[in-house]
């Protein structure tokens, strides 16, 4: 299969797109558990992680992905960086291409950064999360560890509970999973709804309570405290009553079903610290496929080639 040069999100994906990469981080995850790790697929390449918002567990894993693949990892932090001279985001991206470099991994706070950024940029880019629009890699890596877990994706029923107005990471699931055939719903006050939800074709519930026994996947969205405006709900405590994963709701879940969140966790807000660390959480199996995953995407982007 011939890539496009950009992951710049999962909307327009078809389903044989998203399961290569799928596939392929599969493979991968079999190198994160050798003795040795690391394999010189992308030996050569160079590698820049752009990160204009923090971060911790995805430009963490792209390091780490790029090292197992042999290759060379600049990480770029914009509070140290001349963009806060006064530099554009274009300046300081063809500066560092000018030092040729092979793939740019950006995060940003604002929607559609890294599409300017790849169309004006030989280097391939991937978005690892753009103010409320994509985040295709956490995507990817959330619904491989379903299909780890159940073994498909098709008719598996996930529902996606709370900040989903503010979300890429809930935008990008409901794109991939729709593709891949699953039914997906969302739970959320009213306020965190985006208004034009039913465009997306997943249904809407408000009473968690009512529906959570239905669902093999529920996924927690971390409530987005920076970029709530303020009244979106009464208090985090009438948040955590009706709509946070706690010890009592969860014993509602159905024997198989799984938890997951993609991180950072506001503990005791939308999900209880024992359910975190519970039987029923995945959420640091979706880190460690985190890795394995953007080993995949870096491979695919870049042309690597198992020697
Ligand atoms: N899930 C996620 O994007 O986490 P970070 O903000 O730590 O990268």
């Amino acid at each position: 299969m011939n890539p496009k040069k950009d992951l710049l999100g999962i909307e327009g994906l078809g389903s044989k797109e998203i399961l290569n990469y799928l596939d392929t981080a599969e493979k991968f995850l079999e190198i994160l558990d050798r003795p040795i790790p690391i394999i010189p697929a992308l030996r050569g390449k160079t590698i820049l992680t752009l990160f204009f918002e923090p971060s911790t567990r995805t430009q963490i894993s792209f390091s780490i992905a790029a090292k197992r693949l042999s290759a060379d990892v600049v990480n770029f932090s914009a509070s140290t960086s001349s963009v806060k001279k006064g530099e554009t985001l274009l300046d300081t991206a063809k500066n560092i291409e000018a030092m040729k470099v092979d793939g740019v991994i950006v995060r940003h706070y604002a929607s559609g950064a890294p599409r300017i950024l790849a169309e004006n940029l030989n280097a391939f880019v991937i978005n690892a999360g753009d103010g409320t629009h994509e985040h295709p890699t956490q995507a990817l890596l959330d619904i491989m560890t379903m299909r780890q877990h159940f073994g498909y994706i098709k008719n598996l029923n996930v529902l996606i509970v709370g900040d989903v107005l503010h979300s890429r990471v809930a935008r990008s699931n409901i794109f991939g999973l729709k593709t891949l055939g699953a039914n997906v719903a969302v739970c959320a006050p009213p306020t965190l709804i985006p208004v034009d939800i039913e465009k997306l074709n997943v249904e809407v519930f408000y009473n968690l309570d009512e529906i959570i026994g239905d669902f093999d996947v529920v996924m927690a969205l971390r409530i987005q405290l920076e970029r709530q405006e303020s009244g979106l709900f009464p208090s985090a405590r009438e948040y955590r009553n009706l709509y946070g994963l706690t010890v009592e709701r969860v014993q509602k879940m159905k024997p198989q079903s799984i938890i997951m969140h993609p991180g950072p966790t506001n503990r005791g807000l939308e999900i209880d610290p024992e359910v975190a660390d519970g039987p029923k959480s995945v959420i640091l199996k979706q880190v460690k496929n985190g890795v394995a995953m953007r080993m995949a995407i870096l491979f695919i982007h870049a042309g690597g080639k198992i020697e």
